[in-house]
């Protein structure tokens, strides 16, 4: 994750240009099918390693109720979620420095948790440590949101693929291959949804245990 961290800086100017080219379709956009999954009112929602803050400004848009925040550990992709922030005029998406599997907040305190684009490139250690978190800050009736990657069928889009897999670490093709109900049981996660987008799925869990 060490050379993933450079990465980050490096190409955080770039970043959403992901969604243009594999995430525009909004009918089948992963992006939509998470947002959706928010229910109405005033949610306490902690978006987990949040980039760029796409999926968040998503939410912050369709629910002004929703309290927001959000946690990196890149400077520079934090600085792009900023300025967007600024640019659009959110205010209810606070933005932390810090580590994911440190998180500097207190047990059971959120209604949802958002982890986007982010297990497929963690160790297996890394990600039980980060879901451990999660699953510490949820509520006990709360619920996390997963965005991940899934390798697609047709020929073009397996192409488009090929692409994203070659930016990616080792731990990506593991990933690809897992067994993801036993993966988050294992984490002490339940998938209670799962729906399938333009090269990624969308799992909605909950706590087990
Ligand atoms: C592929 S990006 C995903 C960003 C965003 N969630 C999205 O859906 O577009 C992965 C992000 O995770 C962050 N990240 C990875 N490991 C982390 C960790 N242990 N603690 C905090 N942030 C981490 C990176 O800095 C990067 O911003």
């Amino acid at each position: 994750m060490k050379n993933l961290s450079v990465f980050y800086e490096w190409i955080a100017k770039f970043y959403d240009l992901l969604d243009v080219f594999y995430f525009c379709n909004e009918s089948t956009s992963p992006r939509k099918a998470l947002e959706e999954l928010v229910p109405e009112g005033e949610m306490h929602i902690a978006d987990i390693c949040i980039g760029t803050a796409v999926n968040s400004i998503r939410i912050a848009k369709k629910h002004p109720a929703a309290h927001i925040v959000g946690v990196d550990r890149s400077k520079e992709m934090l600085r792009m979620a900023r300025k967007k922030l600024n640019k659009e005029g959110i205010s209810n998406i606070k933005l932390y420095y810090g580590s994911a599997d440190n998180i500097k907040i207190e047990d059971n305190v959120f209604d949802i948790a958002v982890l986007s684009l982010v297990l497929h490139e963690c160790t297996e250690v890394q990600a039980r440590n980060i879901l451990k978190e999660a699953y510490r800050i949820l509520k006990a009736d709360g619920k996390l949101l997963i965005m991940e990657w899934e390798e697609p069928r047709k020929l073009f889009r397996r192409v488009m693929f090929g692409i994203i897999r070659r930016m990616k670490p080792k731990e990506f093709e593991n990933f690809l291959k897992m067994d993801m109900k036993e993966y988050m049981r294992k984490n002490g996660f339940e998938i209670i949804k799962m729906k399938h987008c333009d090269y990624s799925r969308v799992l909605e869990c909950r706590k087990v245990g």
